[in-house]
């Protein structure tokens, strides 16, 4: 079976590095793992009193991520943290209370900047709310991606060699890590 990757894009913007990352990571990866875009720039704000009735597209994206294998995070850091469109699919998949969509799903976190220090904050913020949430994220490697600006040509695709190299690294050690996660599921 090839396993369904639900990958979550922290930038909502056209020209989004972490989009083309996500796409890059997507051609790399392995026959046994299939990366799919899930948008979240339509969920309206979390809300708790829409809990009884929640939004068609809450309902959509919850049903989802529940269907995939695992999921994978290529986000910015925005002012050292997780921007706030992530932040709210994850609290939008974590309910109601007890239905969480994450709940022990293998996980990655790729954070990808066009500054020195590569999303540090923005990753570990968000491995936080994945050790709450049971979500599993592949350790090693860490996927700090920094001076990320000209890795991609006019045409968005991927140019930079040594990034090349780095993420071929990673989506096959993430691809390992899935397949070894699923083959143990309840
Ligand atoms: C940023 N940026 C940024 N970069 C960074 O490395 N650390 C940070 O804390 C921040 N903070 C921040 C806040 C806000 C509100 C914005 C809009 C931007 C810069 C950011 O890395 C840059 O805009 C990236 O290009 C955003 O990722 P995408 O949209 O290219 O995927």
């Amino acid at each position: 079976k090839v396993l369904d990757i639900a990958v979550l894009v922290g930038s909502l913007r056209k020209d989004s590095l972490n989009r083309k990352t996500a796409f890059a990571l997507a051609d790399l990866a392995p026959a046994s793992i299939k990366l799919s875009q899930v948008e979240i720039g339509q969920l309206s704000m979390y809300n708790q009193d829409l809990d009884e009735a929640p939004p068609a597209e809450w309902i959509a994206f919850r049903q989802r991520i529940k269907a995939a294998d695992g999921v994978l995070f290529v986000s910015p850091e925005y002012n050292r943290s997780v921007p706030a469109a992530l932040k709210n699919a994850i609290d939008i998949g974590s309910r109601p209370y007890g239905q969480s969509a994450w709940q022990g799903k293998p996980g990655g976190v790729v954070t990808v900047s066009p500054g020195a220090i590569g999303g540090f904050g923005a990753n570990h913020h968000l491995r936080q709310m994945l050790t709450f949430l049971d979500v599993h994220p592949l350790q090693q490697p860490e996927a700090y991606l920094g001076n990320a600006g000209k890795w991609f040509g006019e045409d968005g695709k991927l140019q930079d060699e040594s990034a090349r190299k780095f993420l071929q690294t990673f989506v096959n050690a993430y691809a390992a890590w899935v397949q070894r996660l699923a083959s143990t599921a309840r």
